[in-house]
């Protein structure tokens, strides 16, 4: 690796801005705002602000994606006995919060473009199954006409989950208001971040009811944790700059190690159970962060489909293929991530990383990330192929705000060349 040359990265906090950096700070280091780390009016100027963007009714944001599904699930009265029709190529704690309403998680296979089979979600609903989660993989709009069409026949709840597709489209109309409800994510690597941080968003006055009294009865978040999703900017502006001087990997390595920074999935998590200080309500500060990336969602929206476009135009590797490449409505798709499909994926990973690229790795397992107790998850090997083939053989590449047409340059010589 150059270590003169600056690493390229593929999540690693893309969303990271020194403005929201020094925001943070304040809150660390000035003692007027301490009082203020986890309680104030910042909540829900943010969910009215939520409501406003997507021109809906109701936003109850939660300490993350992944709690804003627990209780969704919970409002629509999902319980033991019943089913949850969801994707593989999906995350493990979208199967926990699933699996921690009693219900059991039925999993439909994936076409090409990474999202759920409608066929095989014909196939596999059935008079248990209770809600079906629409997960828009990658920024790409699932097809809602037919979704709902099928979801209003077999009278099934369908909750959209957004986490990868804030400000996505389907047909012109924003990802989220399809359904009876949806959950945002705010979490590090997602369209817009606070490092964590969740939303469920509705129109329907029932489910609003029932998510503000589970929302009003969670306590604050601890103060330990919001001081770690703080202490998160400095420690990442600092880890990206000095990465490629092996610098920045020891002072996030450490970071981790002395517990100054969060972790995105939980070791109790991975195996399927529940952390003690999760679930909790989101917090004062990290809501004022995610006010600024906000206001900057539309125009970093813009900015991924500028560098989709390149990737588009300029990727002539036939080891590599873009499955979206030709197929997709590109002005309605957000490309959180520009997913790849390779033969040799980790081999091509690796490859990057000794060049100064850390390629994405968004899912390198059907349920991810691959260090889980697969025990704990009711997937049947086998059942969903499609899903397993493709997580076999996905990388996918920056599109965030870091990444300028130079550095996209930079990727696209280099896979070119592999
Ligand atoms: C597809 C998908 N849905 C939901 C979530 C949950 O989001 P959060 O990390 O905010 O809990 C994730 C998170 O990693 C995800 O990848």
């Amino acid at each position: 690796m150059n270590i003169f040359k600056k690493t390229i990265f593929t999540g690693f906090s893309p969303n990271l801005t020194l403005r929201d950096t020094l925001l943070a700070v304040s809150f660390l280091v000035l003692p007027w705002k301490w009082f203020f780390i986890r309680r104030g009016n910042n909540v829900s100027v943010v969910e009215r602000e939520i409501e406003k963007y997507f021109n809906i009714k109701h936003c109850y944001t939660f300490d993350s994606g992944r709690s804003a599904l627990y209780f969704i699930l919970k409002a629509l009265g999902v319980k033991s006995g019943d089913e949850v029709l969801v994707q593989a190529y999906t995350c493990m704690v979208v199967v926990n919060a699933i699996k921690w309403t009693g219900a059991t998680p039925v999993y439909l296979d994936v076409n090409d473009d990474f999202n759920l089979s409608v066929a095989d979600l014909e196939k596999k609903i059935s008079a248990r199954s209770k809600a079906l989660l629409v997960q828009h993989t990658f920024g790409l709009a699932c097809p809602m006409d037919q979704v709902m069409q099928i979801a209003k026949n077999n009278n099934i709840f369908v909750v959209e989950d957004c986490a990868h597709a804030f400000g996505a489209k389907y047909n012109g109309q924003f990802v989220g208001t399809f359904g009876d409800a949806a959950i945002l994510s705010f979490g590090a690597d997602k369209v817009i971040s606070s490092v964590r941080g969740g939303a469920v968003i509705t129109d329907n006055e029932e489910i609003s009811k029932a998510l503000k009294s589970y929302q009003d009865n969670l306590p604050l978040p601890r103060i330990g944790k919001t001081i770690q999703h703080l202490m998160h900017y400095p420690i990442f502006l600092k880890g990206r700059l000095f990465y490629s001087l092996y610098l920045g990997k020891l002072i996030l390595g450490l970071a981790k190690k002395i517990n100054l920074i969060n972790k995105i999935i939980y070791k109790e998590e991975k195996m399927g159970e529940q952390v003690s200080f999760y679930p909790a309500k989101y917090a004062h500060s990290l809501a004022r962060i995610l006010l600024n990336q906000l206001k900057d969602a539309d125009r970093i929206n813009q900015h991924r489909k500028k560098i989709a476009e390149y990737y588009d135009g300029n990727l002539k590797n036939a080891k590599i293929v873009s499955p979206w490449l030709n197929k997709i409505k590109k002005e309605d798709c957000i490309y959180l991530r520009y997913p790849l499909l390779a033969e040799q994926a980790r081999a091509l990973r690796a490859y990057g990383k000794i060049n100064g690229v850390i390629l994405g790795d968004w899912y390198n397992s059907v349920i991810a990330p691959i260090d889980i107790d697969f025990s704990k998850t009711d997937y049947n090997a086998g059942s969903c192929p499609k899903a397993e083939q493709l997580a076999e053989r996905s990388v996918n590449l920056p599109t965030d705000r870091h990444i300028d047409l130079k550095a996209a340059k930079r990727i696209v010589d280099l896979l070119n060349k592999f």
